[in-house]
């Protein structure tokens, strides 16, 4: 993954280092060699809010992620290292827990019940990660991580899991246990990611197209506002309700059996607030076809303005952005060389994601950095991301 240096704009790879710092880590604390897996988190194109409605989404995953080292242990206990915080945490397998964890363990212990439920047996394990995905940016953090985890016992313990029943295990654990009823995009992105693609992704069938997205004109900058509400979660899930109510209402499984005709003949029997949240997602699902439309035809200009629409809809009709983020997108308009911006992920805060011109990049963020911390008192962290791979296991070293 490449950070934007402010003064001169340099890249520097992070990858090695990181993948690095977590081997010898391991070693030292653990005395074995590990299996080490990388997981990415991701960027969505558009198509947001539209996973859990059955629709269509557009996401990439990127060079951000987590890195994950696990082996067998020797002790009847299991051990995970978050190695960035410096936390430790103890515990015997399947043994039920008391405690709630709202934490990052939650993650590790959510995929844990979601196997025991399915009666898949694994043995103790120590465990160490660390990642460069910035938590609560809204670039799916926690599906890189639970996808990483399950990965890595799949390996380990050779349960012989296929991609798809470990997307959802991970999805499964995040339902049940860490309490977002999210969609499947986020699972399914960290897992399946290619290098120089976006993947087309419709959450009904599951069937997907691979979108070649690399152009060396254009970058994908995310600038992250560094906010995280705290109603997010409580939020999405309230939101996720409604749409399923409009869909209930109209006899239909899902939104993505209703269009905007039949929304609109039976305006007058929802309510104000639930229709405009179902209109939003039947508008957000076709502007998914016309960007994979667009990105076909090398249309960045109109690629450019299917975000700035998708923004305005989870703005005003899905509510789902915050200040920060319409900030951002509003002093992004006015920029040279910035096609698109948009809010990304569940929302709330996190990361604009914009389509800006290579030549413009380094202009745009310095404006936007000096006007953001103008205005919010706050300095905007920035990374340019690249479409990458998705979930796999890392080579070991060669001696
Ligand atoms: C979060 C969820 C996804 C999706 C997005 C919004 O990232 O995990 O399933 O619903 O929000 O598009």
């Amino acid at each position: 993954m490449f950070f934007l240096n402010f003064e001169g704009g340099r890249r520097i790879s992070m990858d090695q280092n990181l993948l690095k710092s977590v081997r010898t880590a391991f070693t030292a604390e653990f005395k074995s060699q590990p299996l080490v897996v990388w997981a990415p988190g991701r960027i969505n194109i558009i198509g947001e809010h539209t996973d859990y409605n059955m629709g269509y989404v557009l996401p990439a995953a990127i060079d951000l992620g987590i890195t994950l080292a696990i082996q067998r242990s020797k002790e009847d206990q299991c051990t995970i290292i978050a190695h960035d915080l410096d936390e430790k945490y103890t515990f015997h397998l399947f043994q039920k827990n008391s405690e709630a964890h709202k934490g990052w363990q939650a993650y590790f212990l959510g995929i844990l019940e979601e196997l025991r439920k399915a009666a898949i047996k694994i043995e103790p394990f120590n465990l160490l990660f660390s990642g460069d995905i910035p938590a609560g940016a809204g670039l799916s953090s926690s599906a890189a991580l639970e996808n990483a985890f399950i990965f890595g016992l799949n390996s380990l313990f050779e349960l012989r899991l296929s991609p798809m029943e470990m997307i959802q295990i991970s999805h499964s654990a995040e339902h049940n246990y860490v309490g977002v009823q999210c969609g499947i995009m986020d699972q399914y992105i960290s897992m399946y990611g290619k290098d120089d693609h976006a993947i087309f992704l419709d959450c009904q069938s599951l069937k997907s197209e691979l979108i070649p997205l690399k152009d060396e004109n254009f970058e994908w900058l995310l600038l992250n506002t560094q906010v995280k509400h705290s109603l997010a979660d409580s939020a999405y899930n309230q939101r996720r309700i409604s749409c399923e109510s409009v869909a209930k209402q109209l006899g239909a499984k899902s939104l993505r059996e209703v269009n905007s005709e039949l929304l609109y003949q039976n305006q007058a029997a929802i309510p104000q607030e639930d229709f405009q949240k179902a209109l939003y997602v039947i508008q957000e699902n076709n502007r998914v076809l016309l960007a994979v439309q667009a990105i076909k035809e090398k249309d960045f200009e109109a690629l450019g303005r299917l975000m700035y629409e998708s923004h305005e809809g989870l703005q005003h009709q899905y509510e789902v952005s915050c200040d920060e983020l319409d900030f951002l997108v509003d002093l992004s308009r006015e920029q040279e060389g910035v096609l698109g911006a948009r809010m990304m992920g569940g929302g709330f805060g996190g990361c604009t994601l914009n389509l800006v011109k290579k030549v413009a990049c380094l202009s745009f963020l310095n404006i936007a950095n000096g006007l953001y911390q103008k205005r919010f008192g706050t300095v905007l962290s920035s990374f340019i991301v690249k479409p990458g791979e998705g979930c796999r296991l890392v080579p070991q070293e060669p001696n």
